[in-house]
């Protein structure tokens, strides 16, 4: 869980990073040469193909685990740092379903249109043709009901990682005096930067394009 769940939190920080060209004011060149980058580089592919096995792997594994849990009804570390647990800890599996549930939502909108969706719309830069990747985030985002769904998807995904981050780490066992501390303050301001950070794209996106 806790590997998958790391290697997810990396992954989160590099798709934040090339969404964030949406802001660009280039009527969405940047962000359609770097989809276009990503979904035809090879090596990208191959991390693309893992990165779908880990989602499977720790949705699979949170169920387990959430079942066990629930059979033991005791402790989820073999040591506890205290008896003070968050609501987003006791809830974990709710919330990860929840994010499962915007995933299919977020996959069916976009993924699974670029790799099957027919009338897509194309642009072209340099003679070079491409799915205006933009054009189809904006015909989403630009939706009352998607904006909002989205909103709470994120929402949904701070509260996961407010938990999830840290305790990634004490499952592995990292756990040390000076640094359990700063990793906890570090997964806090994740869970609140990196969602807040996404929920960006769709408030610009439907306050400046519907
Ligand atoms: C709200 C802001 C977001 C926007 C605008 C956005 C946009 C996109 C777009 C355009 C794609 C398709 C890229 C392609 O297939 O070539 C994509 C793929 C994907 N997104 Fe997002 N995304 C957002 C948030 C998220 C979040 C919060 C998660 C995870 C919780 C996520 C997980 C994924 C995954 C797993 C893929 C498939 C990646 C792949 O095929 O390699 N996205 N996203």
């Amino acid at each position: 869980m806790s590997l998958t769940g790391l290697f997810l939190i990396l992954f989160l920080i590099v798709h934040l990073t090339g969404n964030l060209q949406l802001l660009s004011d280039d009527g969405g060149e940047a962000f359609n040469i770097y989809t276009d980058f990503m979904s035809h580089n090879p090596l990208i592919q191959i991390i693309a193909k893992g990165n779908y096995i880990f989602i499977l792997s720790h949705a699979i594994l949170g169920i387990l685990l959430a079942l066990k849990n629930k059979k033991a009804k005791g402790s989820k570390y073999a040591v506890s740092a205290n008896n003070k647990s968050s609501w987003a800890s006791g809830n974990m599996a709710l919330l990860g379903t929840l994010i499962f549930a915007f995933l299919f939502m977020h996959m069916g909108h976009f993924w699974f249109q670029f790799k099957f969706g027919s009338e897509l719309p194309l642009v072209s830069y340099d003679g070079v043709e491409m799915i205006d990747a933009y054009t189809k985030v904006v015909s989403v985002m630009s939706q009352p009901l998607w904006m909002a769904l989205y909103i709470v998807g994120l929402a949904v995904l701070a509260f996961h990682l407010w938990h999830g981050f840290a305790s990634a780490f004490q499952t592995l066992g990292l756990r040390h005096k000076k640094y359990t501390p700063l990793i906890s303050v570090l997964g806090k301001a994740y869970a609140i930067i990196i969602p807040l950070g996404f929920a960006i794209l769709p408030l610009y996106i439907f306050f400046t394009q519907s």
